[in-house]
């Protein structure tokens, strides 16, 4: 597999390792971060109740430490997010009570104006919209997520309209960003990601700027892995879409009274980080590869998942594991 320009990500939340950076004098996870990825990603640090704490206040001041940082070492960054059920602050979740659709609208459309207008030339994808559709064993099925996102829930007669009109917004205030649908089970070809492919066939027949398509890629040793995700891939790529893995992790199940992960374990874990990998090489559309976070010592994982750690490509000391090696070997 020849090498491509393909940008290899990692999440940071920037409020807790990058504000205050001083490049003659970085940390260890700075050095780590600035020398081994290309592209970084706002772990919490561009999420609506960080950006956007009261109706009138816009706070920049962690997602630009990140730019910063970025910029100093040449990275790029990947925005996250501007629509999603989860992470909203208290006053959007308690005006929504009693929104219309053209409340919703308008408050929407303001946060993405100012918030993709504010990094307009420093982002080169978005994730516009985050995990919009619920799982196939969620009650009801795999369906738009009209009850838990508030602006869904308000917009829920036309829902496809205020996500067509989402992505116009993004694209008038920064046209040159990428323009991302993005979710976790979403790797391979099941009943959420034919879901996707149809919205983004009705997006792009809208003539919305959809972009792209992310897979999250958050995988847990529990549960089998789905070699069907280059397919997956390929289809949307058939549509003129850019797609990526946007946040690679893959837990391990912890046992009782062990105090790590068994060689089998990190081998399997390596294995599908480097699945995910291989994919993205092997479609030429796929832009970006992220993992979401690369030490274990802060990971979202065991805070998430209790019974699940070990996530990471690296120890809590910033070793790397063979996940770690596996993804450089195939670079
Ligand atoms: C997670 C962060 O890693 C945590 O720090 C935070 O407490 C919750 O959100 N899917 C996403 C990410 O799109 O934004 C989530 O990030 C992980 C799941």
């Amino acid at each position: 597999q020849a090498p491509r320009d393909l940008a290899i990500g990692s999440a940071v939340w920037a409020q807790q390792h990058l504000v205050g950076y001083d490049a003659a004098a970085p940390t260890e996870f700075q050095e780590v971060l600035a020398g081994q990825f290309s592209s970084l990603t706002p772990e919490n640090d561009m999420k609506w109740d960080a950006v956007h704490p009261a109706p009138d206040v816009y706070d920049f001041t962690s997602a630009d430490a990140l730019i910063a940082f970025a910029k100093a070492n040449h990275q790029q960054v990947r925005g996250h997010t501007l629509l999603w059920h989860s992470q909203n602050p208290a006053w959007v979740t308690a005006a929504s009570a009693t929104w219309t659709c053209d409340d919703a609208r308008a408050v929407l459309e303001d946060h993405i104006r100012t918030v993709v207008g504010h990094f307009k030339g420093e982002i080169y994808e978005w994730d516009v919209a985050n995990e919009i559709f619920q799982d196939e064993w969620d009650n009801g099925g795999v369906k738009l997520r009209t009850t838990a996102n508030p602006f869904l829930k308000a917009c829920a007669a036309d829902p496809v309209g205020l996500l067509a009109d989402a992505f116009r917004w993004a694209h008038e205030a920064d046209p040159d960003a990428v323009l991302f649908l993005n979710d976790y089970n979403a790797e391979g070809i099941n009943a959420k990601t034919d879901a996707y492919y149809a919205l983004a066939q009705q997006l792009l027949a809208a003539g919305a700027p959809l972009g792209g398509f992310g897979a999250q890629g958050h995988l847990s040793l529990l549960y089998g892995f789905d070699t069907s995700i280059q397919a997956n891939f390929e289809r949307f790529a058939a549509l003129g879409l850019k797609v990526a893995v946007t946040e690679a992790d893959v837990r391990i199940p912890l046992q009782a009274g062990e105090t790590g992960p068994t060689p089998e374990q990190v081998a399997v874990q390596a294995e599908r980080y480097d699945a995910m990998l291989q994919a993205c090489l092997n479609v030429t559309a796929c832009s970006s590869f992220t993992v979401w976070g690369f030490s274990d010592a802060y990971s979202w994982v065991p805070g998430v998942f209790p019974g699940e750690g070990w996530a990471t490509i690296s120890d809590e000391e910033f070793t790397p594991k063979p996940a770690f090696d596996a993804l450089l070997g195939s670079l």
